[in-house]
């Protein structure tokens, strides 16, 4: 890529069309192996590098942050060779890349439930986030072992404690409340939500925090993710009016 190209497509945007947050349903891996004869893994390994190519834009376009969604609770059903290849890939994809996540000021954060997972993950997540823990830069937060309604179950079980414990009262529960017991508890809503694809549903994704996020969904694979992808999201985004149930 040129880099005349990418500065002429980076002033398209003034600061205030960008989303500050972007949240990325990664869909399709399996379909676009399978569209070319080839084991749905293949289509994993290939969703890695449109991985990378979305980080990259993201760092590019100055994005605060951007939410992957990895792995969802549900995917556990999946079958265990495809499990297992998708954790190993996304271990290695952190344990390889955590060295240019610093470089390019990239602090990584891993949202979801911990339970259950091995140690060998859990060590994973430590270091990874712990390697970033300074950086300043494009906050990336990987959804892994993630369920919103998990996390909503999860937040109202220690709001409940807290009331149990007398340290919180009913009257004192509220929006704010519920937001700092998620997983998300200092990010700002996400502004828009993509999949790609064709299909167009949350799949348990941010259930809560997507209340007022756009919606841009996209056709292609996973996998054909790609920077001209990435400006037109940016480019169907810049181009919503939100409206927040004002008049405008
Ligand atoms: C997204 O691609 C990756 C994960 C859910 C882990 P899929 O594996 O869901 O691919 P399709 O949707 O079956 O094509
Ligand atoms: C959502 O995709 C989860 C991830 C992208 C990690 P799925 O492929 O699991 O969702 P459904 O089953 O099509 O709703
Ligand atoms: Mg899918």
């Amino acid at each position: 890529m040129d880099s005349a190209l990418a500065k002429s497509s980076a002033i398209e945007f003034a600061p205030e069309q960008l989303p500050a947050h972007i949240g990325v349903i990664m869909d399709g891996n399996g379909r676009w192996a399978q569209a070319r004869g080839k084991h749905r893994t293949e289509g994993h390994r290939a969703g890695v590098e449109a991985l990378r190519r979305l980080i990259t834009c993201a760092v590019e376009f100055d994005i605060k942050y951007l939410t992957i969604f990895s792995f969802s609770s549900e995917n556990w059903q999946r079958p265990q060779d495809e499990v297992n290849t998708i954790l190993g890939l996304m271990k290695k994809f952190v344990a390889s890349d955590v060295g240019t996540f610093v470089k390019n000021n990239v602090r990584i954060r891993i949202l979801g439930s911990r339970d259950g997972l091995s140690a060998s993950v859990l060590k994973m997540i430590s270091d990874a986030e712990g390697r970033t823990a300074h950086c300043t830069g494009l906050q990336l937060n990987v959804a892994f072992n993630y369920g919103a309604r998990t996390e909503l179950v999860d937040a109202v079980k220690a709001i409940a404690a807290r009331v149990a414990d007398g340290s919180l009262g009913i009257d004192e529960i509220d929006e704010e409340q519920l937001s700092s017991a998620l997983y998300t508890a200092e990010l700002p809503d996400p502004d828009v939500i993509f999949r790609t694809s064709g299909e167009q549903r949350l799949s348990n994704f941010l259930l809560w925090q997507a209340a007022y996020s756009e919606f841009v969904f996209s056709e292609e694979f996973w996998p054909d993710f790609d920077r001209t992808s990435f400006i037109s999201l940016l480019d169907a985004y810049a181009n919503r009016k939100r409206r927040f149930g004002c008049v405008g």
